[in-house]
């Protein structure tokens, strides 16, 4: 195919994606996001029929084993979104932008959000916050022709600021300013918004106040859709929050499964007859 009509196809289903998750919203049907970090557990979100799949820089934590997310690097995100895109060829994929790759200049950001899409064949980035030089990058992104989703609450990449991974907008005070930072981004042209671990009565609140579909991890039953991360649900994470259903105890299953190798492995059970290779035999004529 002629490489611009491919890409414009791209542009084209791009757009149709979107215009369903407003359409998703107004008919209050629920859009269901998970997060993939590699080719085998994206072709099987695919395969379910997830509505996105987020390339998430929890992957530093869950993937990398790091405490935090500061120091996923842009590196990270696209050789873990690449392999992504190779699991899921056809459903809408975000990738996290990392810490510091969109707080510095307009120039880098733009350039970072570039990188990513065209590195990993995302379909949107992430990034996290409202804070006036975000709303600036938000805009910058967007004017690159790249949608942007924004993400609200407990923003992972703010930890030192916050202290803890704790519940964000426990008072009236800072759950205006959630609300207002919505409204901001919302304004600024973000065709999505994460909303995490925030009170339930703020993201109905948002959600009922804004265009956009608003996505939950946290944030109660009233946002428009739900995110989870692939680990937490599975039960392969070590910690479990509040906000996570665990609909299968993998690790256990996991575990007992390579007990089990271990132990024909080491009493002769394996491998069997039916597991060797014999020479191939000449047929006589
Ligand atoms: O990185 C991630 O997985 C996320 C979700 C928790 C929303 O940002």
């Amino acid at each position: 195919m002629n490489q611009n009509l491919g890409l414009k196809q791209k542009v084209d289903d791009n757009m149709k994606k979107i215009t369903t998750f407003y359409t998703m919203k107004e008919k209050k049907e629920k859009i269901t996001m998970l997060t993939a970090y590699e080719k085998t557990s994206a072709c099987i979100a695919e395969l379910c029929g997830v509505d996105v799949i987020l390339i998430g820089d929890s992957l530093g934590m869950v993937v990398h084993g790091k405490k935090t997310t500061i120091d996923v690097s842009i590196n990270d995100i696209i050789s873990h979104g690449k392999a992504v895109r190779i699991g899921a060829v056809d459903t809408f994929l975000i990738a996290d932008m990392p810490y510091m790759s969109y707080h510095l200049d307009i120039n880098s950001t733009k350039q970072n959000a570039a990188k990513l899409m065209i590195q990993t064949g995302a379909n949107a980035v992430k990034l996290e916050g409202a804070s006036v030089s975000r709303i600036d990058a938000v805009k910058a992104i967007i004017d690159c022709e790249i949608p942007v989703c924004g993400h609200l609450g407990l923003t992972p990449q703010s930890i030192n600021l916050f202290g803890d991974y704790e519940v964000q907008g426990k008072n009236e005070k800072t759950q205006d300013k959630i609300f207002q930072e919505a409204l901001s981004l919302e304004k600024a042209g973000v065709f999505m918004l994460v909303l995490e671990c925030i009170p339930e009565g703020l993201g109905k609140k948002i959600t009922e106040n804004v265009s956009i579909p608003t996505i939950g991890i946290g944030a109660g039953r009233y946002t428009d859709g739900q995110v989870m991360v692939w680990h937490d649900i599975l039960g392969l994470s070590d910690i479990q929050p509040k906000f996570v259903k665990k609909y299968i105890d993998l690790k256990q299953i996991i575990k007992e499964s390579v007990l089990e190798y271990i132990h024909d492995v080491r009493d002769d059970r394996f491998p069997k007859k039916e597991n060797v290779y014999y020479p191939v035999k000449k047929i006589e004529k």
